[in-house]
C-alpha cells in the first residue's frame, strides 16, 4: 500500500487518540459498555445563548462563503478578547480564523517551516505538533522533561537545543497532555533566552486558557518583546465546549498571518459561516465559570482517589482536563499472564478487561505514562476509578 502514497503521508502516524476512540466506539456498537476517558473534549452542551445566535444566522441566510480569514465582526471580537483577557493590542490583520485551532497550527507550521528547519518541542506534547512538523519536512527537536517538575522544561538547558536552523518553539500552557501551567517567572526566563534569537518564532498554544484552576492566564506574548515573534493559538473548542463547531484562531505578526490566509484560501477557505456567527457570540462573552468549577471538582475526585494507589505516580494538574500518570512501575509485571511492557499494553489490557479507555503516552512522547481525561460526568468517573483500581490490584 505504502508505495502508492506520498513520502509526506508515509512519514506521519495516525493519531492514537483517534485510534483509541475508534476502538471504544466499535465496542459500544457491539453493546459493550465502555467508559471513555480518552477524549479531549468537555462533555458539556453548548450554552443556549450561543446556540440561539447560530439558529439566527441560519434564518438570516448566512449561507455563503465567508471571507477566507473569517468575518470581520468575528475577527474584531477576537481583537477585543485579546484586549479584555490578555491586555494585548492586535489589529484585525493580526488575526485569522480557521476550522479549529488545529488548522491554525497547521497553517502556521506550513507557512513557516522549510525542509530541515528545526522546531523545538518539549515532551510530552500534543500529538499533532510533531506530525504537522513532519508534513512540512521540518525536524522536531524534543526536550525531555519529567513528572517531578510537573513536566516543565529545565529552562537553563533550553539554549542547548537551539541551533542556526531553529525556526520555531512550540508549547502549550495549560498543557495537553499534562495540565501543567508555566508561571510568569518561568515564561520570563524562557522569553529571555528566545529573545536573543531573532529568527526563532514561538507558537504558544493557549486553547486551554480558560480551564485554569490556579489564577489568571498569562501569555508569553505579554512578556518583553515576545509579542513580535509569538503566535497565539486559541479557539472555541475547549473553553466554550464547541469542539464540533470547528472554530479556532491565531494572532501574530501580520506578514505571516497573511501567508496563512493564502494557504487557507487554497485549502478550506473561510470556516463554516454559521459557526462563525456563534463564535462571535461566544468570544464576545466570557466562558461559563460554573463549568470550570465543575471540571476542578472532577480533577479533585480523580486525584484524591488515584493518588493513594500504590504504583501510580501523578500530580494535581493546574489546568486543562487531563492527568498524565506515570505507570511505569507496572512494567514487566503481569496481568492475567500478559506482561505489561509499555503504555499501549497497559491501556489495551485495561480496555479489554475493565472497559475503560485511556490513551497511552507514547504518541505524546512519553511511554511511561497514560493520559486520563476527566471531562466526563462524576458518575462515570467514580465507576472508572474503581475499575482502574481493580485492574491495578490484579497486576502481579
Ligand atoms: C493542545 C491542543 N491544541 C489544539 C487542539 C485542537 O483544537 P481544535 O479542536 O480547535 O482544532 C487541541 C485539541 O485537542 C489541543 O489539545
Amino acid at each position: 500500500m505504502q508505495q502508492n502514497t506520498s513520502n509526506r503521508i508515509n512519514r506521519i502516524n495516525e493519531s492514537s487518540t483517534i485510534l483509541m476512540a475508534q476502538k471504544a466506539r466499535y465496542m459500544k456498537e457491539n453493546n459493550i459498555e465502555v467508559i471513555d476517558l480518552s477524549i479531549g473534549e468537555p462533555d458539556f452542551n453548548v450554552d443556549e445563548y450561543i446556540k440561539i445566535s447560530a439558529k439566527k444566522a441560519i434564518d438570516e441566510n448566512f449561507s455563503h462563503y465567508s471571507p477566507i480569514p473569517g468575518y470581520k465582526d468575528l475577527r474584531l471580537s477576537i481583537v477585543d478578547k485579546f484586549k479584555r483577557d490578555n491586555q494585548l493590542n492586535y489589529s484585525i490583520d493580526n488575526i485569522i480564523v480557521s476550522n479549529g485551532a488545529k488548522q491554525s497550527i497547521f497553517n502556521l507550521i506550513l507557512s513557516l517551516i522549510n525542509k530541515d528547519d528545526e522546531v523545538i518541542i518539549p515532551k510530552p506534547y500534543w500529538v499533532s505538533y510533531s506530525e504537522i512538523v513532519k508534513i512540512s519536512n521540518g525536524k522536531c527537536v524534543f526536550i525531555d522533561t519529567n513528572i517531578d517538575t510537573k513536566f516543565k522544561i529545565n529552562i537553563n538547558e533550553l539554549e542547548n537545543y537551539i541551533t542556526a536552523k531553529t525556526k520555531l518553539f512550540i508549547f502549550s500552557s495549560p498543557s495537553n497532555p499534562t495540565g501543567t501551567i508555566y508561571k510568569k517567572h518561568e515564561l520570563e526566563a524562557i522569553a529571555k533566552i528566545l529573545n536573543k534569537y531573532p529568527n526563532i518564532f514561538i507558537l504558544s498554544d493557549e486553547i486551554y486558557e480558560y480551564i485554569n484552576y490556579v489564577g489568571k492566564h498569562i501569555s508569553i506574548a505579554n512578556i518583553d518583546n515576545m509579542y513580535k515573534k509569538t503566535f497565539i493559538i486559541n479557539g472555541c473548542s475547549k473553553g466554550y465546549s464547541m469542539t464540533g463547531w470547528r472554530i479556532g484562531y491565531m494572532a501574530g505578526p501580520k506578514h505571516i498571518i497573511k501567508s496563512c490566509i493564502k494557504l487557507q484560501g487554497h485549502s478550506t477557505s473561510g470556516p463554516c459561516s454559521i459557526s462563525q456567527k456563534a463564535a462571535y457570540t461566544a468570544i464576545s462573552s466570557y466562558p461559563n465559570k460554573d463549568k470550570i468549577q465543575d471540571l476542578m471538582k472532577r480533577r479533585d475526585l480523580v486525584y484524591n482517589n488515584l493518588n493513594k494507589i500504590k504504583g501510580l505516580k501523578l500530580y494535581k494538574p493546574d489546568g486543562a482536563f487531563y492527568f498524565f500518570i506515570d505507570i511505569s512501575s507496572f512494567y514487566n509485571k503481569k496481568y492475567k499472564n500478559n506482561i505489561i511492557k509499555n503504555s499501549t499494553d497497559f491501556t489495551m489490557l485495561l480496555l479489554e478487561n475493565e472497559q475503560v479507555v485511556l490513551v497511552g503516552g507514547k504518541d505524546f512522547g512519553n511511554d511511561n505514562c497514560i493520559r486520563l481525561s476527566y471531562a466526563v460526568s462524576n458518575n462515570k468517573l467514580i465507576i472508572a476509578i474503581q475499575k482502574i483500581i481493580n485492574f491495578i490490584k490484579n497486576i502481579k
